[in-house]
């Protein structure tokens, strides 16, 4: 039988951005499907059955959790930009720039997908990694094989990872051993993978389809007019690519694209720019380009690992702008180019990047908040990914995903320490600053434990 699980103690979630929510003495119910059917904001221990009983649910039909000194609950992390393929050559090629980094070490890399015994191996690591992480809904590339990106979507679905999956578009400026042969080829097999995740999922209560024309370089016009014309006829499908990454793809870009003035005219001309885009990077945004993005409510994949490290340019993108306009961010760990997956690091980073540019801009850019990275990593996620409604935070009617948190430094290796005197709120920016994977007790995906 299906029962519900009941959790008491601390949870920490955004309501917004630098609206961090702490709640010490905090009681959820989740239903046997993996939605949160009560919350309630302060209860004692002590008055927890009673309040059970009080819904009507008796002892067999649930399993209570009491959470102890240094552990909580925190919403799942939310990775809107990465490249499953690219798990296995993480933090190679580091420092070189995009278009030399792609031919050198990534396309080479990709290639091996075209057998599905290989993807089947990186990419049960590649989730299962993820998982450990905390990452409950991940935004992937998959290499430009339909049928890896199928066995991708199966896993993510198997092993109960919320996540968009994508074959990656790419018919020119690739190897020729590594891109699709047609235009046609690329639209049947992205057509043939959109078919494959609504039989396996039909409702997509987890793992959907994302459109994901690599980026404008590797498309000719007749693959990003065929990818805008299925998105204009499944409005709801997601679209993600790589935008205003580095000077180098942006100046490449322009040459091939010489009627337009910027990536924003490019991939909205090609119908590629809707409220459920995903736009990595966006290290340089003009004015312009700020006020377009914003009226087509696009979302924005902040990756300041990669940034920095591989083909970004070496740039801290212009976030505190974007959250001054209210527009959708969320963060990204790139992992292959950025050398990381944890969403941890990226966080850590965000901040990093952020004081660098508060730096640049003489201060006109405020750096983030330890509370404003946490919010990018979730509720800001969601919302990039437009699953704000189902999770990102703890309410009523949310799906369940979330994370329990010790942050316990009895056992050896664990990073982060509590102290007598610390608040909830010490405990919890300790744990962002220091801790890693291992104070990550359990993950929950929809009620569903994913990692134990
Ligand atoms: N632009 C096109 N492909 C890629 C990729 O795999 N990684 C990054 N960082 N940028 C890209
Ligand atoms: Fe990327």
């Amino acid at each position: 039988m299906a029962r519900y699980q009941v959790f008491h103690g601390p949870l920490i979630h955004c309501l917004g951005l630098d609206q961090l929510e702490i709640i010490e003495n905090g009681l959820i119910v989740v239903n046997p499907d993996g939605v949160i059917s009560g919350l309630v904001k302060s209860i004692p221990r002590q008055s927890v059955q009673q309040h059970l009983t009080s819904l009507g649910l008796s002892e067999p039909q649930y399993d209570v959790y009491f959470l102890e000194r240094g552990q909580f609950l925190i919403p799942g992390f939310v990775d809107t930009h990465n490249h499953a393929p690219q798990w296995a050559q993480r933090g190679l090629g580091q420092s070189m720039h995009i278009l030399d980094w792609l031919d050198k070490v990534t396309f080479p890399n990709e290639a091996r997908f075209r057998d599905p015994d290989y993807a089947r191996r990186v990419y049960a690591s590649c989730v299962d990694g993820f998982l450990q992480q905390g990452i409950t809904t991940a935004s992937y590339y998959g290499s430009m094989h339909a049928e890896a990106t199928k066995i991708l979507a199966d896993l993510c679905l198997e092993k109960g990872q919320r996540a968009f999956v994508g074959k990656c578009n790419m018919n020119r400026n690739a190897p020729g051993y590594y891109r699709d042969a047609t235009v046609e080829s690329s639209l049947s097999d992205t057509r043939d993978c959109i078919a494959h995740m609504r039989n396996i999922d039909p409702e997509g209560k987890l793992v959907k389809y994302v459109l994901t024309p690599r980026f404008a370089i590797t498309c000719e016009d007749a693959l990003l007019e065929g990818l805008g014309k299925i998105a204009k006829s499944d409005p709801d499908i997601a679209i993600q690519t790589h935008f205003n990454e580095a000077e180098q793809e942006m100046s490449f870009t322009k040459t091939l694209f010489p009627t337009f003035d910027n990536e924003v005219d490019l991939y909205n001309h090609f119908g590629l720019l809707t409220k459920r885009s995903i736009l990595a990077h966006c290290c340089y945004v003009s004015e312009y380009e700020l006020g377009r993005l914003k009226d087509l409510d696009c979302g924005i994949a902040h990756c300041p690992v990669s940034n920095m490290t591989v083909g970004g340019g070496f740039m801290a993108a212009p976030v505190r702008t974007f959250l001054q306009r209210d527009m959708k961010v969320g963060l990204g760990t790139d992992s292959g180019g950025g050398f990381s997956s944890s969403i941890l690091d990226a966080m850590r980073q965000a901040l990093v990047a952020s004081n660098a540019r508060e730096v640049m801009s003489h201060g006109k850019d405020k750096g983030l908040s330890i509370d404003e990275i946490f919010y990018l990593a979730t509720l800001g996620g969601a919302r990039v990914c437009c699953l704000d409604e189902k999770i990102g935070s703890f309410a009523t009617g949310k799906e369940f995903d979330a994370l329990l948190i010790d942050s316990e430094s009895s056992r050896p290796g664990i990073m982060t320490m509590v102290e007598e005197q610390d608040t909830m709120k010490t405990i919890f920016d300790k744990f962002i600053m220091t801790g890693d994977d291992r104070n990550i007790k359990k993950v929950f995906v929809r009620g569903r434990q994913v990692k134990s």
